[in-house]
């Protein structure tokens, strides 16, 4: 039994989803999809961070209960994620009772510890961070650098957490782990920061935040933001400092955690610290992607260009997400920074979904039934020692092997270029040709390999693609879902002699995008 724990950043509620949420959703959900069709059991957690300060301002600037506010935000997150095919198992939101209740213990368990200790402190505070910066990092101007925000001066006594106690045990892990910090580069990042690193407040007077989970035991106190908001990878599962629960055994630790760079600091420094705190063991990976721009510039509700993935569905009609889950997953090598534009866009997903895929299918396909009446004869099918037999179940290997290492856009680039193989095979052999001299047996051999490579490319592009996926498997008239199909059972020459298809059954499985409507997402 092979299980697979994954898990996304929980996102703010104090607005709706963006492209850039939706960016580590589908990522998340690609590898997610690609470990089903090789591990048993797979879980997927995603959900909401819901207390804060910044939720208590957003809340009453609207006039508005935080909770209210939450629970309308929330709506819009679920619903974004299901118009995307975001296959999660569960939503966590940390205003859950059995969240916050674990969170407490959670706490005190620490204190019990002597981990956590009252502190008087003043310090410099960025809500748009929910957390504490240090003089050091601002800007010239003395503003956060993510949020170019003058932070505000904060004086209270909190309670602290001994980070600094496990520092070193921090470092040990980081070398000795290199697959612990994914991309690798990102490491010597986090390892400068834990040069500098001190104990840390992990908890706000209840004036100054009075939307958060309470200290048991301590009326003026609220739990802040990062403990809360970390501890949902282990609360989701049930676990508690006095029982843990069957879930908990059997999922954690987390195979990969994914999350923007902007918080790999917290997840690669203080979860860590919590967790060997807490004498649980660490996630294996913690994958951190790059920012997503939109035309080049940060997105933001100032400059108003601020794109909603319907925004971007709707401008293309698009009745599937599939060509907005391929883009997003292709347009940065994994780890690094992604743009979007309409125009991108529109040649990406046209070049490789609609020409290089779609076409591919649709003129094999229609030759299949005009030279053969959609049929496949035994002495058709082909053996796995032919040139593109080997190049397909190559393909399958480096996809893997991309996975492996969370490289989500390289192993796409490794299904195209195959794809391409394929066109090109297509294009030399000419099989119109070999059917105008009547070398019908070459011919229908050429189809065969064609047809056998698209329901390896589906099969491999059904993380990215499931509907468009789905569909190509339809065409070939196979009736499984490409998602159920496991890699390891992915053998050549499965299509079975017999009708394949008719005329009226072939029909293009993504439509070209149109270039009239591409700009109109741009909404400022
Ligand atoms: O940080 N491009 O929430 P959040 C790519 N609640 N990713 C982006 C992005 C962009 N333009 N904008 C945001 C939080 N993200 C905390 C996390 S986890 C225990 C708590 C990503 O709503 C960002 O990097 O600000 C983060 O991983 C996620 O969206 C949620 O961001
Ligand atoms: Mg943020």
């Amino acid at each position: 039994m092979t299980k697979y724990y994954l898990t996304t950043a929980i996102d703010y509620a104090n607005g709706a989803p963006h492209i850039g949420h939706a960016y580590e959703k589908i990522q998340t959900d690609v590898i997610a999809r690609h470990f089903r069709q090789r591990y048993d059991d797979v879980y997927f957690l995603t959900g909401t961070d819901e207390h804060g300060i910044k939720m208590q301002k957003t809340a009453a600037a609207q006039g508005v209960t935080p909770k209210e506010l939450c629970d309308s935000n929330v709506a819009k997150f679920k619903e974004c994620w299901d118009g995307l095919g975001i296959s999660y198992d569960q939503f966590i939101r940390t205003t859950d009772v059995e969240h916050e209740e674990i969170v407490q213990k959670i706490f005190k368990k620490l204190q019990d510890n002597g981990d956590i200790y009252k502190h008087s402190y003043t310090g410099l505070y960025c809500s748009g961070c929910e957390s504490f910066l240090n003089p050091r990092d601002l800007t010239e101007d003395g503003l956060c650098p993510d949020h170019l925000k003058k932070p505000e001066e904060v004086k209270e006594e909190n309670y602290f957490f001994k980070l600094s106690k496990y520092k070193d045990r921090i470092i040990e892990h980081i070398k000795k782990h290199p697959e612990f910090i994914q991309p690798e580069f990102r490491a010597n990042e986090v390892l400068n920061q834990l040069e500098h690193i001190e104990d840390i407040s992990v908890s706000r007077s209840k004036e100054s935040v009075s939307w958060g989970i309470p200290v048991l035991g301590d009326d003026s106190q609220n739990i802040y933001v990062w403990i809360d908001a970390l501890s949902n990878y282990i609360t989701a599962l049930g676990y508690d400092p006095e029982k843990p629960s069957e879930k908990f055994n059997k999922y954690w630790p987390a195979d990969v955690q994914v999350i923007g760079k902007d918080i790999l600091k917290f997840h690669a420094i203080y979860w860590p610290a919590f967790l060997m705190a807490l004498d649980i063991p660490l996630p294996k990976t913690i994958l951190a992607h790059g920012w997503i721009t939109i035309d080049q510039t940060k997105m933001s509700k100032t400059i108003g260009n601020v794109i909603a993935p319907k925004d971007v569905m709707e401008t293309f009609e698009l009745e599937y997400p599939d060509a907005f889950r391929y883009f997003m997953m292709v347009t940065a090598p994994t780890g690094r920074d992604g743009n979007y534009s309409d125009v991108d866009f529109k040649e990406r997903v046209n070049a490789d979904l609609a020409n290089n895929i779609g076409n591919l299918l649709n003129r094999t396909l229609n030759m299949q039934v005009k030279y053969f009446d959609g049929e496949i004869k035994p002495e058709f099918i082909t053996e796995s020692d032919n040139e593109i037999a080997k190049a397909a179940i190559s393909t399958v290997e480096n996809v893997k092997a991309h996975f492996d290492k969370f490289e989500v856009a390289e192993a796409a680039q490794e299904i195209v270029n195959f794809s391409n193989i394929v066109n090109k095979y297509v294009n030399d052999t000419a099989p119109w040709g070999l059917a105008k001299e009547e070398k019908m047996l070459e011919c229908a051999k050429v189809l065969y390999n064609v047809m056998e490579s698209m329901r390896f490319i589906a099969t491999m592009l059904a993380p990215y693609c499931p509907n468009i996926a789905n569909d190509v498997y339809k065409q070939l008239n196979i009736s499984i879902n490409p998602c159920e199909v496991k890699l390891d059972s992915l053998k050549w020459a499965e299509i079975p002699a017999g009708k394949i298809t008719e005329k009226e059954k072939i029909k293009p499985v993504f439509l070209r995008v149109d270039s009239e409507i591409a700009g109109a997402s741009k909404k400022a």
